[in-house]
C-alpha cells in the first residue's frame, strides 16, 4: 500500500513536470511574463532573460513585477475590477529604520522575517515543552477507582457542536501551517510543482473552512459560556496550578479554571480576532474596500491570532487525549465514569450527587445511563 501511494506520488510528479517543462510557443512565453488581465502601457517590456524564464517557469511573473518594482512605475491598465483598479504597485514609502520600499515589500519581510520564525518556534516550543511534560509525568489521572456507574458529561448536542468545530478547526490549522511554513519545510522536499497543487488544495480547504468554523465557534461559545463563568474556586485553583504538582488536584466545577483559560482567551478573544481577520481575508464582510494595505494588516493580525490560538489548543489537543486519562472518552461517548468526575471535577461531582445537577440532561440511553442517575457511592 505503501509503495502503491509512492509510487503514484512519483508518477504523478513526473508527469505535471513533464507538463511544465513542455516547450511554450514563443508569443505566449512574452505574454506569460505579465500576469493575466494586467496592461501595463508604460511598465517595462520583458526582455530576453524574461522570455527565457517564461519557457522553463511558465506562469512566474517574478521578473515583470521585479522591473516594474526597480522603474517605480505604480500605475498601469488593469482589467481588473476593485477599488485599487490601475493601481499596479503600492506607492513607495520609507518606514522608521528601513529603506525606501513599498507596503508590500514591508509586510512581506515582517511575514518572512518576524511571523513565520518568531510564531514557528512559539509551536515547536509548546510541542516540545508537552513532549517533556508528557515524559517526565505521563498521563494523569487514574488514582480514584472507577464503580462502573456513568454521569452524562457532554450532550448529544454539545458533543456535535464541539467536534464540528475541532474538525474545522484541524483543517485550518493543518492548511494555515502548510500555506505559511510549507515553503520552507516541504517545497525542497516535495518540489515546487507538487507543492503548488498541495498548497491550492489546502487554501482552496482554508477558504471553505473558515466560514464553517466560525459559525460552529459561535455556536459552542453559546453552548459552554454558562459553565466556563469565573468563580472563587478558579482563583485556588490557579494560584495551586490545579494541583498538577501537589498529587491530589484541586476540586473544581464542571470545567477547572485551566479550561476556562482556554475558553475565554482562545475560544471568545482569539476566536474572535481570528474570525474577524478571516472574514476580512475571505473578503466577507460588507462595507470594506478591501485595499491591499486593509489585507496585509488584516493578514498580520489573523496569523499573529491564529499562531497563538494554536498553542492554546495544542495544549488543549494535548489534555483531551494522551495527557489525561479518559478525557476524551466523555467527549467521544458523552459519558464519564463516576470515578472520573470525582477525580478531575469533584464540585461538578458532588453537586450531581446531591442532585443540584441532573445525572443525565439529554434523553436516549446508553450503557449505564440509568444507574448515573442513581446517588453516587461513597468512597
Ligand atoms: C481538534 C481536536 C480536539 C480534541 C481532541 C478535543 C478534545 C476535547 C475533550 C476531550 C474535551 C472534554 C474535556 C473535559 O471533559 O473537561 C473538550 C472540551 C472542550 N473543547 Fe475540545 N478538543 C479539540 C478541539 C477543540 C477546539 C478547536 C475547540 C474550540 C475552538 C474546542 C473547544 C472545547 C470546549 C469549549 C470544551 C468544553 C470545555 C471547556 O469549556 O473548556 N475543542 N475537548
Amino acid at each position: 500500500m505503501r509503495s502503491f501511494i509512492v509510487s503514484l506520488l512519483a508518477g504523478l510528479s513526473v508527469s505535471l513536470a513533464c507538463a511544465q517543462a513542455a516547450p511554450e510557443p514563443a508569443a505566449s512565453a512574452q505574454q506569460s511574463a505579465a500576469p493575466v488581465g494586467f496592461v501595463a502601457p508604460s511598465a517595462p517590456q520583458p526582455d530576453e532573460s524574461n522570455a527565457q524564464r517564461a519557457k522553463t517557469q511558465p506562469g512566474n511573473n517574478a521578473p515583470f513585477w521585479r522591473s516594474v518594482h526597480e522603474s517605480g512605475v505604480q500605475h498601469g491598465v488593469t482589467n481588473l475590477p476593485g477599488a485599487e483598479k490601475g493601481v499596479l504597485i503600492q506607492p513607495m514609502v520609507q518606514y522608521p529604520g528601513s529603506r525606501f520600499t513599498t507596503a508590500g515589500e514591508a509586510w512581506r519581510q515582517v511575514r518572512n522575517q518576524w511571523i513565520i520564525p518568531y510564531g514557528g518556534s512559539l509551536i515547536v516550543i509548546t510541542v516540545l515543552a508537552l513532549a517533556l511534560f508528557y515524559f517526565s509525568k505521563g498521563t494523569l489521572g487514574g488514582h480514584e477507582p472507577y464503580t462502573g456507574r456513568l454521569i452524562e458529561r457532554f450532550t448529544y448536542f454539545e458533543r456535535a457542536a464541539h467536534w464540528c468545530n475541532a474538525i474545522a478547526f484541524s483543517v485550518l490549522a493543518i492548511s494555515g501551517l502548510v500555506m505559511a511554513f510549507g515553503k520552507f519545510l516541504m517545497q525542497p522536499v516535495l518540489g515546487g510543482t507538487l507543492f503548488g497543487w498541495l498548497t491550492y488544495a489546502l487554501k482552496t480547504a482554508h477558504n471553505f473552512a473558515g466560514p464553517l468554523f466560525a459559525v460552529s465557534l459561535l455556536v459552542v461559545f453559546f453552548t459552554f459560556a454558562r459553565d466556563n463563568l469565573p468563580n472563587r474556586h478558579d482563583l485556588t485553583w490557579l494560584l495551586k496550578g490545579g494541583g498538577l504538582f501537589g498529587g491530589h488536584e484541586v476540586p473544581s466545577e464542571r470545567f477547572n479554571a485551566g479550561e476556562k483559560v482556554v475558553f475565554w482567551a482562545g475560544v471568545f478573544l482569539l476566536g474572535f480576532v481570528v474570525v474577524a481577520s478571516g472574514l476580512v481575508l475571505d473578503q466577507l464582510l460588507p462595507g470594506l474596500a478591501y485595499l491591499r494595505g486593509d489585507m496585509q494588516i488584516a493578514h498580520m493580525i489573523h496569523a499573529v491570532a491564529t499562531i497563538l490560538m494554536m498553542v492554546l489548543f495544542i495544549g488543549h489537543i494535548y489534555m483531551g487525549t494522551i495527557g489525561m486519562k479518559d478525557a476524551y472518552r466523555g467527549m467521544k461517548t458523552g459519558m464519564v465514569d463516576e470515578g472520573w468526575a470525582r477525580e478531575h471535577h469533584e464540585l461538578w461531582y458532588d453537586d450531581i450527587k446531591a442532585g443540584k445537577i441532573p445525572a443525565q440532561r439529554s434523553t436516549g440511553a446508553s450503557a449505564g445511563t440509568a444507574a448515573a442517575t442513581k446517588p453516587a457511592a461513597q468512597h
